[in-house]
């Protein structure tokens, strides 16, 4: 099988075109924005030339299937809302120019798919968490972005696009490219990681209600201070922790805002993203207990009402071991002995889809282990080392 560099690089380079930054390769192309939509319909259309056939489910997950029982390939197309081109972009380019060069070798039946919000304007992978069942529709619905916008009002832009239900029956596999995102190829020199398993996530939004006053007049003893509550919180967390955690585990305060959010009154409201991140469940459960016990301890100190927003999670999940020994021979064919066997940190759509199929994962180097930022990028070589680990994959399938 031939993978066209030129061919996939071109792509790659027009994707980053929809929400281009104009800081470094950066995009904002957040999940049903004009960006986001206008990427997916060039998505279409390449499909459409690769000769796939394209459908659009109520999500706005864009698939272009091939006929028949067929692998499926991709990731998605929306960003952070700070991001750079190649989280999750790369994956879906990727998997295009496997299906046109199977294609033209005669080789097996490839079909793509580019997720809708996987980096979670409105929660955790929405669109293949939907796709898989792991979450309803209806429920999905109902999730609200930063903003106060539901993903329900969000996803109204897709209306003529869609097509209808895309069968997860039809397909035998999945197999997702991504960048690493962290400093592991990075600092080792090593060109390709084969992704062992993802680490488990919980998200969710915590809210402080104080009271409200004038910054001036009112006593440091008397204030009710909603954003003094947060700050309590953070300085205690990683103490609280101590005996629970491991150096892989991470957690995160990543969106906190503050009501009214004026110089001069005293905030009566603070509202945060709490999120953490392990390869352990169990973990996950023990570090919840601990985040709800400080909160409501740190509320009751100070005379405050704590609220704690739906919790939104995706258990740990191992990669399919006939997939990933087809990768690792890839690897071993296109990068020998320049390649390893790690976890994943960061969240994929395969957990979802595991639910569904066998799935396996590929990474290539992150230049200085960055991502979610607009300096996120890869040298071109490694970009293109991974496609073709996956066309040795496909080929030997
Ligand atoms: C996905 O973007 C993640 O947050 O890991
Ligand atoms: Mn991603
Ligand atoms: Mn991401």
């Amino acid at each position: 099988m031939y993978v066209n560099a030129v061919r996939f690089l071109d792509d790659l380079h027009t994707l980053r075109s929809f929400g281009a930054s104009g800081v470094g390769k950066g995009v904002v192309r957040p999940a049903y924005s004009e960006a986001d939509m206008e990427a997916r319909v060039w998505l279409a259309g390449r499909m459409r030339d690769a000769g796939l056939r394209v459908e659009m489910d109520a999500m706005g997950n864009l698939f272009g299937l091939a006929e028949g029982p067929s692998l499926l390939m991709g990731s998605h197309s929306d960003s952070q809302p700070e991001g750079g081109w190649l989280d999750g972009a790369l994956g879906v380019v990727a998997a295009l120019e496997v299906a046109r060069a199977s294609r033209e070798a005669g080789g097996p039946a490839i079909s793509v798919v580019s997720f809708q919000d996987e980096e979670g304007r409105f929660g955790v992978t929405t669109g293949s968490a939907v796709w898989s069942g792991h979450l309803d529709q209806t429920s999905a619905d109902r999730l609200c972005d930063h903003v106060g916008v539901t993903l329900g009002e969000a996803r109204e832009v897709i209306g003529g696009l869609v097509t209808g239900p895309v069968d997860p029956a039809q397909f035998t596999g999945f197999v997702e490219l991504h960048i690493e995102q962290g400093p592991t190829l990075d600092t080792s020199g090593e060109q390709i990681g084969v992704v062992s398993d993802i680490v488990g996530i919980r998200d969710m939004k915590i809210t402080f209600d104080g009271q409200q006053n004038h910054a001036g007049t009112t006593p440091m003893h008397l204030r009710r201070d909603a954003f003094q509550a947060v700050s309590a919180f953070n300085a205690e967390l990683d103490a609280r922790f101590r005996n629970v955690v491991t150096p892989a585990t991470v957690w995160t305060i990543g969106h906190l805002s503050l009501h009214p959010n004026a110089s001069s009154i005293v905030p009566g409201r603070a509202v945060f993203s709490m999120q953490w991140r392990d390869g352990d469940g169990g973990r996950l459960v023990r570090m919840e207990e601990i985040i709800r016990a400080l909160a409501d301890e740190i509320a009751k100190a100070r005379g405050m009402r704590v609220q704690f927003g739906q919790m939104l999670g995706l258990e740990p999940v191992r990669m399919d071991a006939r997939l990933r020994a087809l990768l690792e021979q890839g690897a071993q064919a296109v990068a020998p002995d320049n390649w390893r066997l790690m976890p994943s940190g960061a969240l994929h759509d395969a957990t979802n889809v595991s639910r569904l199929m066998p799935v396996a994962m590929l990474f290539v180097p992150s230049i200085g282990g960055i991502s979610h930022a607009f300096a996120e990028d890869t040298d071109e070589a490694d970009l293109v080392a991974g496609v073709k680990v996956l066309g040795a994959a496909v080929s030997a399938l």
